[in-house]
């Protein structure tokens, strides 16, 4: 019916790249296979008890039951700012230079929805978060990749980068506005330093582009490793906004709570859309997450305890299993080369018979772009039993594979 009406939004966005995995992953448990599944982002533990319990007493108010604000309740974004302040020294205005947003990917595509004009351009590295990408499209922008380098640290290769972004602005037309960065990253878990931001600024100033950035995972570093913020930099808040979430910190994935902060113009761009589009998270949801922002840390020490001990196993375990690994400093990821024995394989091709063959489902690296191909990423959301017994599985897988 009406096949001239078209949803042109909707055709400018790719197939969900993980669909064919998941339609896998979905029959085989239905035929009672035990999937042992490292493919999604998705933390596995429990929100710290001290902030259910202030969510259930703010659910218990009869105040709390409204439509909230849109931009979040004072008190949250006071304790945003203080957030910033404690870990990062940085004074932010809870008025104007932050919001709260219905989880930090709300927030990213409600903001990109705001400033964007048909035609602008992002810059995006590549492989990206896939939101990172498609929100541009979403919105009726463009998306100019640029490749994601990285050491065997997995530490960004910084003079590629900026060769890289330097190239784009001069090959883009028309000239990019914004660009995107995410470190820690996801997928590739690479991280930065300090001096990547000044330079990053300071390039923003002479291109005149707005920089987003999202440390989702600034919390979860291992080996001494310290996530810096866009904002220790001088300046940074005239060129930059910086979105952090709850999901991963405070293993609240579900309740949906993030925030972004900083310049001043492109904040209350997403304030003003966003009160086209929400009437605000649930009151008490926000409570619970202002005791988490301003309340006991030990919480967050615990959840990255857990991340990095099944990183640990995890790289054991598969090298015993045929796969060496490199260790990731930070995220809840593992960036995984393809084992020598599957290169020939590709990503795609690689994960579907570790699925089928070894019950183990993992993201193949290809899904997040083309500088993906030839790694997958593994979600570090199963607990360490289960990351033995992963392990012991792909070892079987491995050695088949070897001898054909
Ligand atoms: C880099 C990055 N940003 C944002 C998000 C989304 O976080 P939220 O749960 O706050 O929407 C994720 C989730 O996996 C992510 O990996």
């Amino acid at each position: 019916m009406f096949d001239e009406i078209r949803f042109n939004t909707i055709l400018r966005l790719p197939n969900y790249v993980f669909a064919e995995i998941n339609e896998i992953k979905l029959k085989a448990r239905r035929a009672g296979d035990d999937i042992i599944d490292f493919s999604m982002g998705n933390p596995d533990s429990k929100t710290p008890e001290h902030i259910i319990e202030k969510l259930i007493e703010a659910a218990k108010k009869d105040k709390n039951h409204g439509y909230s604000a849109s931009q979040g309740i004072y008190k949250l974004r006071l304790a945003i700012c203080n957030w910033y302040k404690r870990k990062y020294g940085v004074t932010l205005d809870p008025d104007n230079e932050a919001v709260v947003a219905l989880g930090s990917k709300e927030g990213f595509v409600h903001l990109v929805h705001a400033i964007i004009n048909p035609g602008d351009v992002a810059v995006v590295p590549d492989p990206a978060y896939p939101i990172h990408t498609q929100a541009f499209i979403i919105a009726g922008g463009n998306v100019h990749k640029i490749g994601l380098d990285f050491n065997e640290e997995f530490e960004l290769d910084e003079e590629l980068f900026f060769e890289r972004l330097q190239k784009a602005f001069r090959d883009s037309v028309p000239r990019p506005k914004y660009v995107v960065v995410n470190f820690p990253h996801n997928p590739t878990t690479v991280t930065v330093e300090k001096s990547f931001y000044e330079r990053l600024v300071k390039m923003a100033y002479k291109e005149r582009f707005y920089i987003i950035s999202d440390i989702a995972y600034a919390d979860l570093t291992f080996d001494g490793y310290k996530t810096p913020s866009i904002f220790e930099v001088e300046g940074a808040k005239d060129v930059a906004v910086e979105s952090f979430t709850l999901s991963k910190s405070y293993s609240m994935a579900g309740w949906r709570v993030g925030f972004m902060c900083g310049n001043p113009k492109l904040i209350s761009a997403l304030k003003k859309i966003k009160s086209w589009f929400d009437y605000g998270m649930y009151t008490p949801i926000q409570v619970g997450a202002t005791v988490a922002l301003d309340g006991p840390q030990e919480c967050v020490e615990e959840i990255i305890g857990v991340y990095e001990k099944r990183r640990n196993v995890l790289i054991d375990s598969f090298a015993n299993a045929g796969w060496e690994i490199r260790k990731p400093k930070s995220t809840m990821f593992i960036w995984a080369k393809l084992p020598e024995c599957a290169q020939h394989l590709g990503s795609m091709e690689f994960s579907k018979q570790l699925l089928t063959k070894a019950k183990v489902a993992v993201s193949p690296g290809n899904g997040f772009g083309e500088h993906g191909e030839g790694y997958v990423r593994i979600a570090l959301i199963e607990n360490e039993n289960r990351i033995r017994q992963a392990a012991r599985n792909i070892k079987k897988y491995l050695q088949e594979l070897k001898k054909k």
